[in-house]
């Protein structure tokens, strides 16, 4: 079973093409999106070296020639070194602007595929085909592509909209456990802001989309682009309604930034923390009831995802360091700090102006060091 959901952003409109096999028609989807039957793929070397084969030969099929950029794994990719010898081998394919560029592989890939797409020759466009659940359910959709700085994640960057994005949910036999359980963490993000039926949906089915089972995972999926789409259709550059998407990411981002953005921490791992940190966090604010932030913990827990920071390696991370990076983060404006925040469970809000101290109470009594 195929589901398509719209972007509805008027000439910038695309659509989201989630099932399994869409990868098989990709030659035929991406034609009307061609001036000249090429296209440079932006792949990591595990992607390709597990699926490249197949896109290649699909895209064959359809008389397009296909240059593959392949580039190593990991967030150390998406640096101003990753994208410098991206647009390098760009240029040297001599790419134009009747070309595309294609985004294969997961949120690493699409990011940086998508911020070469924006910059390079000011603007060619691209087509996202991701391959983990997390760009599946989240990266590939909304147009925000960025690389990281020394001083933090996601610091440099271009909103820049696909033409097209096709989730094949067979690609994720390939992805580890640990991954499936890294994306999952966003599909509850969903429900967690704004969408309790789907919480207490996942709550009964979380096993089934762990497990891929397919029904299961095409609705979780499906359901997770719909509420993304229409978040972004209403507000595409994040000037009000867009930073709910962010619940979680506060917290989470000072977490990656003190474990190295690696293998120690996933993005989506630090965002399940950073999610049942914000719950508590709403707690303590007087926002939100403690046995919502208890049942939004036990969901993220079920999923064998973190959601203390004891649960984290390195741990304890010392408050002040953790604020630091809180203040260096872009939702931070002068000074003050940003958090998405919850009133009840599908009830998040944008809290501007919390105060530094407040947060380093909160981490301390969750166990953080001075
Ligand atoms: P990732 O791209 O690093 O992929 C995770 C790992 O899985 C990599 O080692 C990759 O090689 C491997 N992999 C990918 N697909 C595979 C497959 N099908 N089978 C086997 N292995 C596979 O990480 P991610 O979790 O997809 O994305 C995280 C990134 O996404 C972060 O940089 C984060 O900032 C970004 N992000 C961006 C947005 C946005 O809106 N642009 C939203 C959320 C996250
Ligand atoms: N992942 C947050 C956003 O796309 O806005």
């Amino acid at each position: 079973m195929t589901r398509t959901v719209p972007v509805g952003l008027g000439a910038r409109a695309y659509d989201v093409v989630i099932g399994q096999g869409v990868l098989d028609e990709a030659g035929q989807r991406l034609l009307p999106f061609l001036k000249n039957r090429r296209v440079a793929v932006v792949s990591d070397e595990t992607v390709w070296g597990l699926h490249g084969e197949r896109l290649s030969a699909v895209l064959d099929r359809s008389g397009i020639d296909v240059s593959p950029v392949i580039v190593p794994p990991g967030e150390h990719t998406k640096s101003f070194e990753g994208l410098a010898d991206v647009i390098d081998r760009l240029l040297g394919l001599e790419l134009d602007r009747g070309d595309l560029v294609v985004a294969f592989g997961g949120g690493v890939v699409g990011d940086l595929a998508g911020f070469a797409a924006a910059v390079y020759k000011r603007g060619i466009e691209f087509v996202q085909i991701p391959t983990t659940l997390l760009a599946q359910v989240d990266s590939s959709v909304g147009g925000k592509t960025a690389i990281d700085t020394p001083r933090g994640k996601n610091l440099v960057g271009a909103f820049h909209q696909p033409r097209l994005v096709l989730a094949d949910l067979d690609v994720l036999a390939t992805l580890p456990d640990r991954e499936v359980r890294a994306g999952y963490a966003e599909i509850i993000k969903y429900g967690l802001l704004g969408d309790f039926a789907f919480f207490e949906w996942l709550e009964a089915h979380g096993r089934e989309v762990l497990a891929k089972a397919p029904e299961a995972l095409t609705h979780a999926v499906a359901r997770s682009v719909e509420m993304k789409a229409e978040i972004v259709a209403e507000d595409e550059k994040e000037q009000g309604r867009r930073a709910l998407l962010n619940l979680g990411h506060t917290f989470g981002h000072a977490l990656e930034a003190e474990t190295g953005y690696g293998e120690a921490l996933l993005h989506g791992e630090a965002v399940a923390a950073g999610m049942s940190l914000a719950f508590r966090f709403s707690v303590a604010q007087g926002a939100c009831a403690a046995q919502d932030a208890s049942r939004a913990r036990a969901a993220i827990a079920s999923a064998g995802l973190p959601t203390r920071l004891a649960d984290i390696p390195g741990s304890p991370f010392a408050a002040e360091r953790l604020v630091r990076h809180m203040a260096q983060d872009k939702k931070a404006e002068a000074g003050k700090l940003t958090f998405i925040l919850a009133r009840a469970i599908g009830d998040a809000y944008v809290a501007r102006d919390v105060p530094a101290y407040a947060v380093r109470d909160f981490l301390l009594a969750e166990g953080a060091g001075q």
